[in-house]
């Protein structure tokens, strides 16, 4: 053990790759015995899917039946980007919910309000590159009425966030392999929206806008252009007030229920009628 470690001190560039996969094999070893210390914890460790090909309980015959994360036969080049490493629970619940559009071959361009610095964009844009992807923001962070609506509304005194952000930060980290297919909507919505929408079909929204205010306008705007089987996901259900309000208030007397999604800050599921 002690000549092993001072291999790795001597020459790390040579030695780290084997001590990291001989130290991850140890892990999984010790993971029922680990796993419960971390768990009264902010972060606990989650095992990957059992449809990741690095879980313990990857079935290959499985997998290969039902294609996992993709669709049997699928001609699509799609590919997973890693974001919030500490919430991968709702990468994959993203994926497979856009796996479910592609399955159900549910009509519509897809739309994200609330994009910030690009992270769940880079996901949806990669995943599935062939459709169009709209994405809203101020790209200035939350606007001053929505704040000082959202402490009327809710009593939530919010400050300023998610100012660090730029319409070319967003599209580099993106890296689009089909630029067309990136389409940005730069300022305050629900002010953005183009001119000429009104046939308009959007199989997936996400909105990750925080507060009431655009959570409401985007439910009102994007709902009656979702067709049957499409699907809403409004993140921060359970953790931000004002999205939880806005949800709550919108469904009121329809016939779609929120259905609420295990993700770090709990996303509402919305499937239209
Ligand atoms: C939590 S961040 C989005 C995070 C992103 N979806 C991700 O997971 O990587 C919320 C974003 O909503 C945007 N936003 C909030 N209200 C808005 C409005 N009325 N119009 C446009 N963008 C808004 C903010 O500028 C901010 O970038």
């Amino acid at each position: 053990m002690l000549r092993q470690l001072a291999k790795l001190v001597a020459d790390p560039r040579r030695y780290l790759p084997a001590a990291r996969a001989k130290m991850l094999h140890q892990l999984k070893r010790w993971e029922h015995h680990l796993t419960p210390c971390f768990a009264p914890t902010a972060y606990f460790l989650q095992g990957q899917m059992d449809i990741h090909p690095v879980s313990r309980w990857y079935r290959p015959e499985f997998a290969a039946e039902t294609g996992g994360f993709f669709l049997p036969g699928d001609q699509v080049e799609r590919k997973i980007t890693d974001f919030h490493t500490c919430d991968l629970v709702r990468r994959d619940m993203l994926i497979l919910l856009l796996r479910t559009i592609l399955e159900r071959k549910i009509p519509g361009d897809i739309v994200e309000l609330g994009v910030y610095q690009g992270h769940t964009a880079r996901l949806f844009h990669h995943y599935l590159p062939e459709r169009p992807l709209h994405l809203f923001d101020t790209f200035s962070g939350f606007a001053e009425t929505d704040m000082r609506s959202e402490a009327a509304v809710t009593g939530l005194q919010v400050v300023a966030e998610f100012a660090d952000t730029s319409v070319e930060m967003v599209l580099r980290r993106i890296a689009p392999r089909q630029p067309e297919n990136v389409i940005v909507h730069a300022g305050f919505f629900p002010g953005t929206v183009p001119a000429g929408w009104e046939e308009k079909q959007f199989a997936f929204v996400h909105l990750d806008a925080d507060l009431y205010e655009p959570i409401l306008a985007g439910l009102h705007y994007f709902y009656p252009k979702v067709p049957a089987g499409g699907m809403i996901v409004v993140h921060d259900y359970n953790a931000w007030p004002g999205s939880r309000r806005a949800v709550t208030e919108f469904l009121a007397g329809k016939h779609e229920i929120a259905i609420p999604l295990p993700d770090k800050s709990g996303s509402a599921l919305i499937v239209k009628q």
